[in-house]
């Protein structure tokens, strides 16, 4: 199997996907999961701009500094380099599903689809609300997360 690369997708790319790739770095990290990990939006607006603060503090609840961390937009070449892509929510994958190449090698889905229960499911956007709605994301990508890195590993076990 080639080496996985998995890319998270929301609308900023500050808010949802940073929080998912901390979550996901943490993961592979905890089980040494040799896997590239990257996040993007599908919107222009933030690119460059580190996470949303609130995003920031959320991660730093939990022990991880994303301050480092920098917006940038989805771009075709994404659809090569990643072999998963996941998207935050029911838009993000249709605007994905849109601009992916015929030949890419990426397969694309909601991330929720990784957790029982909870498939075809959005994770919502925190961007208008408050510290819960941030925390509330924290707790959903990180069940992804965990879920995504024991199919990953249990894949590499093969
Ligand atoms: P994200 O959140 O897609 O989770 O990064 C948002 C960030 C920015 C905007 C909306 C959602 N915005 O409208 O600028």
């Amino acid at each position: 199997m080639s080496k996985a690369a998995v890319l998270f997708v929301c609308l900023g790319n500050i808010c949802r996907s940073p929080l998912a790739e901390a979550a996901f770095r943490r993961e592979a990290s905890l089980r040494g999961l040799r896997v590239e990990i990257d996040s993007a939006g599908t919107g222009d607006w933030h690119v460059g701009k580190p996470p949303d603060p609130r995003a920031q503090a959320e991660a730093l609840r939990h022990g991880i500094d994303i301050s480092g961390y920098r917006a940038r937009r989805v771009e075709r070449g994404d659809f090569h380099r990643f072999s998963h892509i996941f998207a935050l929510d029911h838009v993000n994958l249709a605007d994905l599903m849109a601009m992916a190449p015929s030949d890419g090698r990426a397969s694309l889905s909601l991330l929720l689809d990784l957790v029982a229960g909870k498939k075809g499911q959005s994770v919502a956007d925190p961007y208008f609300g408050d510290a819960e709605a941030f925390a509330l994301t924290w707790r959903e990508v990180s069940e992804a997360a965990r879920a995504l890195a024991d199919r990953l590993a249990l894949a590499a076990a093969e």
